[in-house]
């Protein structure tokens, strides 16, 4: 039996090398593997043998059976590469000519410029935090400590939604339903956030303290489209509220932001502003970064580009939401992501930023 076995894998090995077609596998896959075939009969045998002899001689079928199967499979790689050759032979194929070039998407330079900002941010502990577009009136104004007369409230800066609900989560667990909304029309109507402040009013109101996120997100104004005004824009908030924050952390925090996005050289300086939100508030300008501080049409021959707002929280805020406005403080900054983008990359029409032209969007494939 033994003998028979290796005489079949003799002839196995013979066979095999000397295929030359496709066909001639298939045929002699099923000679030597097939139900048919020699060894499978042996197997038959099997059963007849005495008990002690099986398990051995079941092994050397196997063994045999793996052994043909492998040497088949060689010959159909064999086989396999063969064929390609030849194909790739006799067709017309030219080799030299240039692929085609692969086009590789860009991303937005918004995206670009929010990427930087934000890797900035996270590197000094700050969190990312989202908001909603469509906000309400208390949390875009009254939880800002907006006066109910406040202009900004007016149909000519915001645009109001039409529609009776209310958003989820319901406005403040301080306030009643009631209570708030100034619009005069009895109710705390919904609008598109008129900027990203709100976020900081719902993280405050969701989170204790300590709060460190930024968020960048859309904001919209009943604005017209003209070269640096877009209905529709992008803005950055931050906010950071502690025991013991003070103003200066508030200035080291935008200086080294200032200075990853616009280089060791940039300066700042904090001019005294308002902001209902914030007491004290300051306005933040950098040295013109196209002719560092000299002078010229960017920075319409000041030398100083303002770019931020910013300020301490007021306590009206904290107040207003529930934080203890004696035990902690905290700081607050906002700035357009649109505007730096521009200034940024050199994009002299803000509308360039929204009208997806693929001849535009791909000059800044680079990130940074
Ligand atoms: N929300 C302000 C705006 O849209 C920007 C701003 C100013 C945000 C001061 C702040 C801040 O967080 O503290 O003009």
């Amino acid at each position: 039996m033994k003998e028979r076995l290796e005489e079949i894998l003799g002839n196995a090995k013979k066979e095999i090398e000397s295929i030359k077609t496709f066909n001639d596998l298939l045929n002699l896959k099923s000679r030597f593997l097939g139900k048919k075939s020699e060894i499978k009969e042996l197997m038959k045998f099997l059963p007849t043998l005495p008990l002690e002899e099986r398990p051995d001689f079941g092994k050397q079928i196997n063994d045999v059976m793996k052994k043909v199967e492998s040497l088949l499979d060689a010959a159909e790689i064999s086989l396999n590469e063969k064929d390609y050759h030849n194909t790739v032979k006799s067709s017309q194929f030219d080799y030299t000519m240039p692929g085609r070039p692969l086009q590789r998407g860009t991303l937005h330079p918004l995206t670009l410029i929010q990427e930087q900002i934000e890797d900035v941010m996270i590197s000094m502990g700050f969190q990312i935090a989202d908001g909603f577009d469509i906000e309400d009136e208390y949390h875009n104004f009254d939880a800002l400590n907006h006066p109910p007369e406040h202009p900004a409230r007016n149909l000519a800066d915001t645009f109001y939604v039409k529609s009776n609900t209310v958003i989820y989560p319901p406005p403040s667990p301080q306030k009643s339903q009631s209570e708030i909304g100034t619009t005069g029309w009895g109710q705390n109507s919904l609008l598109l956030r008129t900027h990203t402040s709100p976020v900081q009013v719902r993280v405050m109101e969701s989170f204790p303290p300590p709060i460190k996120i930024i968020s960048i997100g859309r904001a919209y104004r009943n604005d017209r489209f003209d070269l640096t005004h877009s209905p529709v824009f992008h803005q950055c908030e931050g906010l950071v509220v502690d025991e013991g924050i003070t103003f200066k952390d508030l200035k080291d925090t935008i200086n080294i932001l200032l200075k990853k996005l616009f280089g060791n050289d940039c300066k700042s300086r904090f001019r005294p502003h308002f902001f209902p939100f914030t007491e004290p508030s300051a306005e933040v300008d950098v040295t013109c970064f196209n002719c560092s501080g000299k002078g010229c049409p960017t920075c319409k021959y000041s030398g100083w580009i303002e770019l931020f707002g910013a300020g301490m929280v007021h306590p009206n805020v904290f107040d207003m939401i529930g934080i203890d406005s004696e035990k902690y403080t905290g700081f607050a900054f906002g700035c357009g992501i649109d505007r730096i983008a521009m200034l940024k990359l050199h994009i002299p029409d803000i509308r360039l930023l929204f009208e997806n032209d693929i001849r535009f969007l791909k000059q800044f494939s680079i990130r940074g």
